[in-house]
């Protein structure tokens, strides 16, 4: 490929990112869910969870918040070990690419056992209301997802580029979700997109086998994770390396913090292609 026309790649690509972010059309969004998987995993004081988000832009629509909770099963429940929390994607930068992966680690399941991870995408509507021309906004509610796994010595670490290769995506727990019609958003309204989802189609058949995570996105994941961990002054039992200050920077951006390393780790594949 030309030197021209890689910058012409570059400027498209950033075109496709300024425009996604100004225009949402009526399609299919989908959330799904890479890791963990119905798998065993070596115990590890860096536990990944990773989502994907298919066209981020659409589900802004939906003001979307993505909530956890994973709990260590057949244990009593006063030894139960349990994390859990609640990402409102508004407070990301998550419709700046598409896929955007969102991911973060847990510290909890450095133990061998059996876990279950639920979780949930909410999602919110918005109607114009018959006596006025304001807008108001609802929620549509959510569905439950639940994933088991289980941690064990001498078995394997996650890998997340063969999650999803071709014998294994499908297995990816995921949610898709039909937006057919949107409502333009005034500015002065807080809402965090542009437009806004006024109802939802059937759930379409999700289509997990459209995110591929190759080699290099796969290491920067890995390591965006660690140094995120390692920021983290909570987090015992990490070799880590000398912190700098720029992974110390990145612990205010916790749980999703290191995404721009990930960002040019795709970038640059792109320019390899
Ligand atoms: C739960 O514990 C019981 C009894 O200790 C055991 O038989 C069973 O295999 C365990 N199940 C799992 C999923 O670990
Ligand atoms: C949990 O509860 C059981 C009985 O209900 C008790 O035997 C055990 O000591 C408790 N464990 C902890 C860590 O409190
Ligand atoms: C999102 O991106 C903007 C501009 O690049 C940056 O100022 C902001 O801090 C980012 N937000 C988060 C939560 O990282
Ligand atoms: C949001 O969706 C729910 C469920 O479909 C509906 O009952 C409610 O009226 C909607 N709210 C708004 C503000 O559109
Ligand atoms: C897979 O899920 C089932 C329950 O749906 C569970 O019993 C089993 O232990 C899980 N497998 C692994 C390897 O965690
Ligand atoms: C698993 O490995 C950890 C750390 O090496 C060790 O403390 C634990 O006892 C091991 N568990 C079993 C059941 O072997």
């Amino acid at each position: 490929m030309g030197l021209l026309s890689q910058s012409w790649l570059i400027l498209a690509l950033c075109l496709s990112l300024a425009y996604s972010q100004t225009s949402i059309t009526a399609g299919v969004t989908e959330v799904d869910l890479i890791f963990p998987r119905n798998e065993s995993y070596s115990p590890s004081p860096l536990t990944p969870i990773v989502f994907a988000i298919q066209n981020p832009g659409l589900l802004s629509s939906l003001n979307p918040e993505i909530s956890y909770y994973i709990e260590q099963q057949n244990v009593s429940t006063n030894e139960s070990v349990s994390t859990s929390g609640s990402i409102k994607l508004s407070n990301t930068n998550y419709t700046t690419s598409d896929p955007y992966f969102l991911y973060w680690s847990t510290g909890k399941l450095d133990i061998e056992g059996t876990f279950v991870l639920a979780w949930e995408l909410k999602m919110n509507n918005c109607s114009h209301s018959p006596q006025s021309d304001a807008l108001s906004f609802g929620y549509f509610g959510s569905r439950r997802h639940q994933v088991y796994f289980s941690t064990k010595n001498g078995t394997s670490s996650p890998d997340f580029a063969s999650a999803t290769e071709a014998d294994a995506c499908d297995q990816s727990q995921a949610q898709a979700v039909q937006v057919p019609d949107l409502l333009a958003v005034p500015s002065s309204r807080t809402w965090g997109a542009p437009s806004c989802a006024a109802t939802v189609g059937p759930s379409p058949t999700p289509s997990p086998c459209e995110v591929k995570i190759d080699s290099t996105a796969a290491a920067s994941i890995s390591a965006a994770l660690t140094s995120d961990a390692c920021a983290n002054p909570v987090r015992t039992g990490l070799s880590c390396p000398t912190p700098s200050s720029e992974s110390a920077a990145s612990v205010t951006q916790s749980p999703v913090g290191g995404r721009w390393l990930l960002a040019m780790g795709m970038l640059v594949a792109y320019g390899l292609a």
